[in-house]
């Protein structure tokens, strides 16, 4: 079975308060999706990536270098959330995948993604019938509050078995499909913001493979300058 990577792109990342969509501001030198592109688009065992764009997305063309140009698909068919635009971009490859082939999905906003990564995750995932995710084990003391009172702790939530997911998140094309499939039949593609969380609807158990905090997510401002420490030095 082959490797293919999905990097959904098409949110707006309205958290961050831009004027472009944050999967292209500027990061390290060059649009912070270019950087997932070329870790996918330049690893031997990935053996073709795909990125989903909103129909009306002006910028992915501006990316495509000859070398990604070759390695790469754009998929116009981005949706409302994230689910919604892996679901679209599932759907789009159908012509290009096998059942049994392995899907990466990547997001756009974790540019740290490095190929020492991918392989840990490859082979951690060989064999394997799920499949996985990068995670992080949670080291904060967590809080939780209520509706009622939002700004006040509740309880603590002991943190033993927590993890924090990361991407990519890898499993069978056919197995992904079918999960995100159920889910939007269930009315529950908005509830989730993972694809592991799909996978564990059909009461299956993905494989927590240890990812790493250089990975992290871009989601407010301040993570861009963490981003780019990571991008820029020979950092862990
Ligand atoms: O906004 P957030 O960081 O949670 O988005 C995660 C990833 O999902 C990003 O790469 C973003 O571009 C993508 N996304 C998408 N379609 C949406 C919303 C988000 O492809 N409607």
């Amino acid at each position: 079975a082959r490797h293919l990577a999905l990097i959904p792109a098409a949110g707006v990342g309205a958290r961050m308060g831009g004027q472009i969509p944050k999967q292209y501001m500027m990061l390290a030198g060059q649009p912070m999706l270019q950087h997932a592109l070329q870790t996918f688009a330049t690893h031997a065992r990935i053996a073709h990536t795909f990125v989903v764009v909103s129909a009306e997305d002006g910028w992915i063309d501006t990316l495509m270098t000859p070398a990604l140009q070759a390695r790469v698909s754009i998929l116009r068919v981005g949706g409302p959330t994230r689910q919604d635009s892996v679901f679209n971009g599932l759907n789009a490859m159908r012509a290009e995948a096998g059942d049994a082939d392995w899907v990466l999905v990547h997001d756009a906003a974790r540019p740290g993604l490095d190929a020492a990564l991918i392989d840990r995750l490859l082979d951690a995932l060989e064999g394997d019938e799920v499949g996985g995710l990068l995670a992080l084990p949670v080291v904060d003391t967590l809080k939780r509050s209520d509706a009622q009172c939002p700004a006040r702790s509740l309880e603590t939530v002991p943190r033993a078995g927590l993890w924090a997911a990361q991407t990519p998140q890898m499993f069978p094309y056919a197995l992904l499909q079918r999960a995100l499939h159920q889910a939007q039949q269930q009315g529950r593609l908005g509830e989730i913001t993972d694809d592991a969380s799909a996978i564990e609807m059909l009461g299956l158990r993905p494989r927590l493979v240890e990812g790493s905090p250089r990975n992290l997510k871009v989601t407010l401002a301040q993570d861009a300058a963490l981003a780019e420490f990571f991008l820029k030095g020979p950092h862990a």
